[in-house]
């Protein structure tokens, strides 16, 4: 990337397989403004569906092995309208205590009471639905959580969380917001990777991360997804995605198809990272996937790392609370599949000379 005339290195792009960069994208696009023109004109449930829209919902829906599939304008808008229609006062939403604002966001729109448990922890989350139980409450529970983590990069435990779900009569909505095109078999998610995608209740994921469009998608049965519309404010009260965005995401979804080699190759090039900087000594949590953090601690020296980074040529961002909890300021790197391995090498030792020049190391 090029910032104020100086060609950097691009850490910090969820851009993770190039695809908004690609050819087929912009044509896809281009040639659905020539049929379709730009904006929709109206919500989806007044005029703005097109056939461009119902073939997309079909092929995500075939991809992720779903009945049916939902877009959203955007993934914040998929979780607040999801989460909103499935729970409300007197229900019960109990997630991670690391998942992503919209979430949270969602949760809070919904009216249901909102408990965490420990990021990750299973057995936690079992502890919150049995003293959910055990309350004179009848509401619905729904269990929430990212699969990949979009500020550690580890990943849920999502077999025990299935079990724990079924086993308290709980619904379960995964956000694989940056897992969908990233892990998995042909980059079909950390649920397809488990072989679970018929035991939740809505997989929800974004466009606009691997993708490389925009738009966020709810993949569920054909019977929900008819409840999602008909109940989800931020589907039912909004103008619907312009077809050539939708087109664009339908073409990224054809090269992933195509080149599965992309998310191997992602794969490669994010344990090539983690691996060099495990070895260097700096702290990168449990990340196992393409988001790296290197926790500095302070927000002030995470802001002086990222700028000794970017002074050696490397686009990083600090990361610093309310984003993260207090004392966990980062540099959040995220691997791409379009990286080359000589820049890769190189950047390691970048990340090594700023660690050491600075104390990090
Ligand atoms: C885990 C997670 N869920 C949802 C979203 C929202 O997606 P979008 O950027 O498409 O609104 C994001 C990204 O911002 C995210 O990281």
């Amino acid at each position: 990337m090029i910032v104020d005339g100086v060609r950097l290195l691009n850490f910090s792009s969820n851009n993770y397989l190039g695809l908004a960069n690609r050819p087929e994208l912009r044509v896809a696009a281009h040639q659905a403004s020539e049929t379709h023109g730009w904006g929709a004109g109206a919500s989806r449930l007044i005029s703005g569906t097109t056939d461009v829209h119902e073939a997309f919902e079909a092929r995500f829906a075939e991809f992720k092995g779903f009945g049916a599939s939902l877009l959203y304008t955007t993934g914040y808008a998929a979780n607040l309208g999801i989460i909103q229609s499935l729970v409300g006062s007197g229900d019960y939403v109990v997630g991670d205590a690391l998942n992503h604002a919209s979430i949270i966001d969602g949760a809070r729109l919904s009216g249901a009471d909102y408990r965490t448990y420990a990021h990750l922890d299973a057995n936690a989350l079992d502890g919150v639905l049995s003293q959910v139980d055990k309350s004179t409450a009848k509401g619905k529970r729904l269990v929430v959580t990212e699969t990949v983590f979009s500020m550690d990069g580890d990943v849920a435990p999502l077999a025990d969380i299935v079990e724990i779900c079924e086993r308290h009569n709980a619904m379960l909505l995964v956000d694989e917001a940056h897992a969908t095109g990233c892990v998995g078999p042909e980059g079909k998610g950390a649920l397809a990777l488990e072989g679970l995608a018929s035991r939740v209740t809505v997989s929800m994921s974004t466009l606009s991360k691997a993708l490389g469009s925009l738009g966020g998608i709810a993949a569920s049965t054909e019977s929900i997804r008819s409840y999602l519309v008909n109940s989800s404010r931020s589907f039912i009260y909004t103008t619907a995605l312009p077809a050539p965005v939708v087109a664009a995401s339908e073409a990224a979804l054809g090269v992933l198809q195509q080149e599965p080699e992309l998310v191997t190759r992602l794969a490669e090039n994010s344990t090539l990272m983690r691996d060099g900087l495990r070895a260097q000594g700096f702290n990168i949590l449990a990340s196992s996937t393409q988001i790296i953090p290197i926790v500095v601690g302070s927000p002030g020296k995470t802001l002086e790392f990222a700028l000794k980074l970017r002074e050696k040529g490397l686009f990083t961002v600090a990361v610093r609370p309310p984003t993260v909890p207090p004392g966990a300021s980062r540099v959040r790197l995220s691997v791409m599949a379009t990286h080359e391995a000589a820049d890769l090498h190189w950047a390691l030792t970048v990340f090594e000379e700023a660690g050491k020049e600075l104390g990090i190391l």
